[in-house]
């Protein structure tokens, strides 16, 4: 069941869109902001409120990145994987990030610290290679750079 906090929340996107199915990304955005990840039982919640099956939430939420199917850690890092950012060395960026974290990319650190995903084109490519940790942006990255960005969050 929402909470009451998230049926407010969802209910306040009504008047911006034409009808209720187009509120649902925000509608997982905002459960997902209070749950920290969109569980099965996370889209029968929403679905209930919004008049969408499950199944179709799923879809969208599986397209839609930053939209998190399994829990994730308190903090997540989205590494470009794209084209400019290979270029310039994304590649060894990753691994510096593995290696300093102990983890793989797609997975999480023990301590549930952070987690580390793939994303394409974060559309700073003049400053690749690129990450975001949470809302962001960490451009012109080199291993120091990121060893002085990853110890800023806790
Ligand atoms: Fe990485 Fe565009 S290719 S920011």
């Amino acid at each position: 069941m929402l909470t009451p906090e998230e049926r407010t929340e969802i209910e306040a996107e009504f008047p911006h869109y034409p009808n209720r199915k187009a509120v649902c990304i925000d509608a997982m955005k905002i459960v997902q902001k209070h749950r920290g990840w969109l569980s099965d039982e996370a889209l029968d919640d929403i679905g209930e409120l919004l008049g969408m099956s499950s199944t179709d939430l799923d879809g969208v939420a599986t397209f839609y990145n930053l939209l998190f199917r399994r829990p994730v850690g308190r903090h997540v890092i989205y590494l470009c994987d794209s084209v400019s950012c290979w270029i310039m060395g994304g590649d060894q960026q990753r691994n510096h990030i593995c290696k300093r974290l102990g983890i793989a990319s797609g997975e999480t650190t023990a301590d549930g610290r952070f987690t580390l995903l793939p994303v394409v084109c974060l559309g700073a490519c003049d400053h690749a290679p690129v990450m975001m940790v949470d809302q962001d942006t960490h451009r012109d990255l080199t291993p120091e750079k990121i060893d002085q960005i990853l110890e800023q969050y806790d």
